[in-house]
């Protein structure tokens, strides 16, 4: 941790650690979290795991197996959450999407809330790759400190002093896709390769909401979209990767990230459940317990004085 806050003072990321800070107020938080924020621990742990000091690369690679059972976490909250959106507007035959207040009624979170939930989730988390151009990232790579994600199965000479590698920047108020020494651009291919992890748990629940006979994707919003760290710090841009003014981001960001009354709702629903077997209205029993434990085992006792 302490090496954690001396890097988050760093003159070029101040800061850095901006999704760690943010408040995780409710389980569905908790879920988003774990989800798109500990798959950044992931990939920073899988680069670190590449590194030529031996106890360095051991100690990551042990605790990434930790890190798959946070992200098993993430997926499945989620899904369930999901899931029980989709059973109830089923069992209540709403079939559009967006008919907010008749879903939100049901006691579950509608699509477009979650979508909204998990923008803010991957903005944020997308922030914790630092600088998409870095220096220091080249100093750790050449320095054999650090790898690229999956850096043995990549078939380049490892040392990629005359690669290049494409890095989306703004330039004059424009996107523009520059090609950038590979070793400046170490941050930027992570979180490009971290962009791309992102997707597989966002293809499995989307196939829950297609079975269900709903029409709604989850999608990944553009990697400009609300960012406070690299390339894309100071412009406004839409999930669809629109430049827009900062009137425009005023007028709209509710629609993208979740306002004052999304936050309340989801609030509302933070109900506890006491008894073994019961849940929550807005997330679906497990599909099986905890080490195959039966649905209404009995976690944790309650003692009442
Ligand atoms: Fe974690």
């Amino acid at each position: 941790m302490a090496l954690l806050e001396r890097r988050s003072g760093q003159q070029d990321n101040p800061r850095i650690l901006g999704a760690f800070n943010e408040r995780t107020p409710d389980w569905l938080s908790f879920f988003m979290f774990t989800y798109f924020t500990d798959r950044d621990g992931k990939m920073q742990l899988a680069a670190l795991a590449q590194s030529g000091f031996d106890p360095l690369s051991r100690s990551c690679r042990f605790m990434l197996t930790e890190e798959a059972h946070h992200l098993f976490v993430g997926e499945t909250g989620i899904g369930r959450t999901i899931e029980a959106t989709c059973l109830a507007m089923k069992a209540a035959g709403i079939t559009d999407p967006n008919d907010k207040e008749a879903i939100r009624k049901l006691g579950v979170i509608d699509l477009p809330t979650l979508q909204k939930k998990a923008n803010f989730h991957m903005s944020v988390t997308r922030d914790l790759f630092g600088s998409e151009i870095s220096s220091n990232a080249a100093s750790a790579f050449s320095a054999g400190l650090k790898g690229r994600f999956n850096e043995t199965a990549l078939t380049d000479d490892h040392q990629l002093e005359s690669a290049s590698y494409a890095v989306l920047r703004v330039i004059d108020g424009q996107f523009v896709t520059e090609e950038v020494p590979a070793l400046r651009a170490i941050n930027s291919r992570l979180l490009d390769d971290y962009i791309t992890d992102c997707q597989g748990g966002i293809d499995r629940w989307n196939k829950v909401i297609e079975k269900s006979g709903i029409a709604f994707q989850f999608k990944q919003p553009h990697k400009a979209f609300n960012r406070k760290i690299g390339e894309f710090a100071e412009v406004n841009v839409s999930p669809a990767g629109e430049l827009i003014s900062d009137e425009a981001w005023a007028v709209s960001q509710g629609e993208w990230l979740c306002n004052d009354e999304d936050h309340a709702f989801i609030n509302s629903l933070m109900k506890p459940c006491m008894e073994p077997g019961q849940y929550a209205s807005w997330i679906a029993p497990p599909r099986v317990g905890i080490n195959n434990q039966p649905k209404d085992f009995e976690y944790v006792r309650i003692e009442h004085s």
